[in-house]
């Protein structure tokens, strides 16, 4: 029989963390052949991840621009994703989470009557201006999808409740699978501002934020945050992997620029980011990905964010909601500062999010849709 023809289309930093492993499971498998087409809404911080697990697109449609608008990124997606879906006329099309990229590959494949898989399917907040655009996106594309490979059994469960239960199984999440091949306890940092740290001697905690909704005061109130702890804790050294984004940078040079221990580098090569975080002390972040590596490193999480649509592990303890408020940032991150109990109690390893499976069974959920083989996964439970 032949191979199905799996088109996997990506375009940001996060997507193609978490699909990357997922390409080299579908190459593995003898019953699918993978066809990578990036839309490149992200460039630099894109191709660094291409490097590193060395997945060379077959299609590349290269959209981004400077500060780039919704309307722009959905508009070259789909203008180019026509083209590509023509020529290669793929069996089945695989889109990931919720990003402008992720939207126009579902519309595009639609257009085209090919079948849609959506990995990383039934994440809800429930507001749809938060996190923006990201929560309609995603609920789009569970419109559109035939296939949803939702991470937990909380996520099927909120598919359930949208009349979704066709073509769903849960696989786990694939960013799991993809911290297995890059963390190793020999690593070695190239970057310099890691190189130069104690992890021993030093506190190390790992700051990232980027979201569209927190662009404006949530931004300029995390910063401030970090500022205030960076002088009150001698011990404590920040790094702080700044975004791209020409107005997160310009936010971070401004507050942060100046402050002794705090660290602004580059966007880290993924093993450097995850090497970083095994053996960080402490994650605060507004990143969705990071909420779900950190649990299974064991590294408590204080996100900043008003809400959350990975309850999971809050509800396991080891992430905690902060909010964007300056005094409540500040006041819940002296709290783990100060007390070794409390930050023990959140420093625990926790799987809720996978356990390294989900590609292979994204890989059978496929091959069983087009009877290649008898049967579906088994569910991913923790
Ligand atoms: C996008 C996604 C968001 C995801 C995030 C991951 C949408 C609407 N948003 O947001 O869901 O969480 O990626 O990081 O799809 N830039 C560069 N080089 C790069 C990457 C970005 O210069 O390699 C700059 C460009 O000026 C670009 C800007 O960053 O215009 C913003 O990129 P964009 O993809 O529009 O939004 P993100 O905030 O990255
Ligand atoms: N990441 C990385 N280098 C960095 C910052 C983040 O490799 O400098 C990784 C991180 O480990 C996670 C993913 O990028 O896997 C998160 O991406 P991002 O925060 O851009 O998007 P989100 O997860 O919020 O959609």
């Amino acid at each position: 029989m032949e191979k199905v023809k799996v088109m996997t289309i990506f375009g940001t930093r996060p997507e193609a963390i978490k699909m990357a492993p997922l390409v080299h499971a579908l190459a593995r498998s003898e019953y699918t052949e993978p066809v990578v087409c990036v839309t490149a809404q992200h460039r630099e911080m894109l191709d660094q991840v291409l490097d590193i697990f060395q997945i060379r697109p077959d299609y590349d449609l290269d959209i981004m621009e400077q500060s780039q608008t919704l309307a722009t990124i959905t508009e070259k997606s789909l203008h180019g994703l026509d083209g590509v879906l023509k020529e290669a006329a793929p069996d089945i099309v695989l889109v990931h989470g919720d990003t402008s990229t992720t939207f126009a590959g579902a519309l595009a494949a639609f257009y085209h009557k090919i079948p849609v898989g959506h990995v990383e399917a039934g994440l809800r907040t429930y507001d749809k201006y938060s996190p923006f655009p990201e929560e309609v996106n995603r609920r789009l594309v569970g419109q559109i999808a035939s296939l949803h490979f939702a991470p937990t059994e909380r996520n099927r469960q909120n598919l359930a409740r949208e009349q979704i239960t066709d073509g769903v199984s849960v696989c786990g999440n694939t960013v799991v699978d993809a911290i297995q091949l890059t963390v190793k306890p020999d690593f070695e940092f190239q970057d310099e501002a890691l190189k130069g740290l104690d992890f021993e001697r030093d506190r190390v905690v790992l700051v990232t934020a980027h979201r569209r909704e927190n662009y404006g005061e949530a931004m300029e109130n995390i910063c401030r945050a970090i500022a205030r702890l960076s002088e009150k804790y001698a011990d404590v050294h920040f790094v702080y992997p700044v975004h791209l984004s020409p107005y997160v940078r310009d936010t971070a040079k401004k507050f942060l620029g100046g402050c002794e221990r705090v660290h602004l580098i580059h966007p880290l090569a993924v093993d450097e980011m995850h090497n970083l975080m095994a053996r960080c002390y402490l994650v605060m972040t507004d990143s969705g990905g990071l909420q779900e590596e950190a649990p299974s490193l064991g590294k408590p999480v204080l996100v900043l964010r008003r809400e959350t649509e990975r309850p999971e592990a809050v509800e396991a303890g080891t992430v905690r909601l902060a909010g964007v408020d300056e005094e409540e940032i500040f006041r819940q991150a002296c709290g783990l500062f100060d007390s070794r109990e409390a930050y023990e109690v959140m420093a625990r390893a926790v799987n809720p999010y996978g356990d390294g499976q989900a590609c292979r069974r994204i890989v059978q959920h496929i091959a069983h849709y087009f009877g290649r083989v008898s049967q579906g996964p088994e569910p991913f439970r923790p």
